[in-house]
């Protein structure tokens, strides 16, 4: 299964905080936000990670996270030159793609829960229809909205409905069989100029080839669009990690766990940091909590 991360955008809403660099790279506490994206793809078992920029920053993405060959997967890089939607990021990625299964997950998207990496591992397997996630918010209009039968079978998607039929948001990420490149040419632009992801997901729900799993409470989909809940996010991320002495997203970590490097590998990584993160690093490898390794929630 391929990976694609949408970090399109100008981030206009978070200017001027996001002028001199991608809102996708701004940190969220002790790590740029696409650590997190990346590590929800490497849990569901994905190695080969496109990532779509807008044309200012592709490099800057490249500065950061390199080939990823350091943790033993591959980034690649792609340019959405107009923000033409989500669902533009598989018309982008066709040659990538090629005709394989397909994860998305959006550059702003922070997920964090207990059992996330089996549900992720699980769904991840599958080879057939598309899953996306229900997550219960506050404010749904803003969002793309799921309605369920009483069996919790998925009977509408509506992209920010003025009267939203059920509470449950879809969230920002999404896997695909591989017809998703096909499906994602047949869409057309909405009132907004934008090729929607629902309309894709609509296209999946009316084959009745859509499954959608819920992210229960206690689940953390944070959201980081607004000054005022990016850093409510890294005071979650924060707060997580000094309670738990356990980090989140820590890509090296997760490469480790995962198996696409060894300890030395991990160990060499940390050595470049001379903070807190570094020392992580080192404890992790020192304590043996490898033996964790089955369980662990990253
Ligand atoms: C987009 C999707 C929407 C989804 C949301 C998740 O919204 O269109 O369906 O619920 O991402 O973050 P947008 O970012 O375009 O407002």
């Amino acid at each position: 299964m391929k990976g694609i991360i949408l970090a399109g955008g100008a981030g206009s809403r978070l200017y001027p905080a996001s002028l001199p660099i991608s809102k996708i790279l701004l940190p969220v506490y002790d790590k740029p936000m696409i650590y997190y994206p990346i590590t929800t793809l490497l849990l569901a078992g994905i190695k080969d990670i496109l990532i779509i920029t807008n044309p200012l920053d592709n490099q800057n993405f490249e500065k950061v996270l390199g080939t990823g060959e350091q943790i033993g997967v591959k980034f690649s890089y792609m340019v959405q030159e107009v923000p033409r939607g989500i669902a533009d990021s598989f018309l982008i990625a066709e040659k990538f793609i090629d005709n394989e299964p397909c994860a998305l997950v959006l550059g702003d998207n922070i997920f964090h829960g207990f059992g996330f990496s089996s549900m992720l591992k699980r769904v991840g397997q599958k080879t057939t229809g598309a899953t996306v996630f229900g997550y219960a918010v506050n404010d749904p209009h803003r969002f793309g909205v799921v309605e369920f039968d009483e069996n919790n079978r998925a009977i509408s998607i509506e992209e920010k409905p003025q009267n939203p039929r059920s509470n449950y948001a879809v969230t920002g990420l999404y896997f695909y069989d591989k017809h998703v490149v096909e499906y994602a040419k047949t869409l057309q632009p909405s009132k907004r100029g934008e090729l929607e992801i629902t309309d894709l997901n609509n296209i999946y729900l009316k084959k009745q080839a859509l499954d959608v799993e819920i992210l229960g409470r206690g689940f953390a989909w944070l959201d980081t669009g607004t000054f005022e809940s990016l850093l409510q996010a890294a005071n979650f991320i924060k707060s997580m990690e000094v309670n738990t002495g356990m980090k989140i997203a820590c890509i090296e970590e997760v490469a480790w766990r995962m198996g696409y490097i060894d300890e030395e590998r991990l160990l060499e990584l940390g050595k470049q940091y001379n903070n807190d993160y570094g020392e992580y690093i080192k404890k992790i490898v020192e304590t043996g909590s490898k033996k964790l390794k089955s369980n662990a929630v990253v």
